[in-house]
């Protein structure tokens, strides 16, 4: 077994109706906070982490996804040729290691369990991150990296948690923990969406994990859980006894950017702590909200 974990997962094949129109032509990964997209954010967390390997789990009219993450010659060059040294610049977050990227399809969106079982001939026999773009994490070192930390400690399978609100609950996949030093909780079971008021904790999972390979052989049964799809926490739920389990209370700020408010709340966010663009951003504030209270 891999001391290290090297590979990570993008599922990125999902119809994001929640953007539409937006997303009939755009990928939802593709949307912008400020000028980067979603999935920029994501693979430069997961090279904070260390991670030498991107899996992007695509779907039809993905294909920009892809386009993203290559090399435009004519682009490239002709701002080379107008000494456009900055713009030149900015395109260096887009260039992954040749060979470092892999695009698997997903033929029909079944689910985010099915999209993760989609890549399992290329990780193989190891252990593997997964990372959900549409959540940010806003942290100088990332979530990920912090989760490799508690995974080179405990080994096994790591989720992400945040604290929720009692009310939200029955919106999110709800860690029920065992052992608990206040970071790490020893995950002792798993719910997906909850109904309001049985939810066993607060603990919330976000988009983040890092799973060990056995995980494959019970998304393999292909079971359909809640809403008809392949149920990413049920399969983790089965591997409870099998491998050690643990959620990480992380470092940063989260933005459920899957969501409008959420996506416009990381546009704020991101914009005003820019240099460039911050302090315009403040400038231009209080119109805007005066516009309203009018
Ligand atoms: P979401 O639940 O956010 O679904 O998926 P979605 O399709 O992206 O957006 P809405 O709800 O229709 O607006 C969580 C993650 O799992 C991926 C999505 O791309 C997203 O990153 N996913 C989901 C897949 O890759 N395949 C699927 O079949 C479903």
């Amino acid at each position: 077994m891999s001391s290290k974990i090297r590979k990570v997962v993008f599922p990125v094949a999902g119809l994001g109706s929640r953007f539409l129109p937006a997303t009939k032509s755009i990928p939802k990964e593709m949307l912008p906070i400020v000028d980067r997209p979603l999935i920029d954010y994501a693979v430069e967390e997961a090279r904070k982490a260390g991670i030498e390997h991107f899996i992007f789990i695509t779907g039809r009219g993905k294909g920009a996804i892809e386009d993203y993450f290559d090399h435009a010659f004519e682009l490239e060059t002709t701002l080379s040729e107008r000494s456009k040294s900055e713009a030149l610049a900015a395109l260096s977050t887009t260039q992954l290691r040749h060979g470092a990227a892999s695009f698997v399809r997903q033929q029909q969106p079944l689910g985010l369990g099915h999209a993760i079982w989609c890549a399992r001939d290329i990780i193989g026999d190891e252990p593997f991150a997964v990372i959900l773009p549409d959540e940010v994490v806003r942290h100088e070192r990332g979530c990920l990296a912090q989760m490799v930390d508690a995974w080179g400690d405990k080994g096994g399978n790591i989720v992400a948690v945040a604290e929720v609100p009692d009310d939200q609950t029955h919106q999110y996949g709800i860690v029920s923990p065992g052992d608990d030093d206040g970071r790490i909780a020893e995950v002792k079971g798993l719910i997906e969406k909850p109904s309001p008021g049985t939810a066993p904790s607060n603990l919330a999972m976000t988009g983040r994990y890092i799973l060990s390979p056995e995980v494959f052989g019970k998304l393999k049964k292909g079971s359909l859980g809640a809403g008809g799809e392949i149920q990413l926490t049920d399969a983790m739920a089965e591997t409870i006894g099998d491998v050690p389990f643990h959620a990480v209370r992380f470092d940063g700020e989260r933005f459920d950017c899957g969501d409008k408010a959420g996506y416009l709340a990381a546009n704020l966010a991101y914009g005003l702590a820019r240099e460039d663009i911050g302090p315009r951003l403040l400038e231009l504030m209080p119109g805007i909200i005066n516009t309203l209270e009018r």
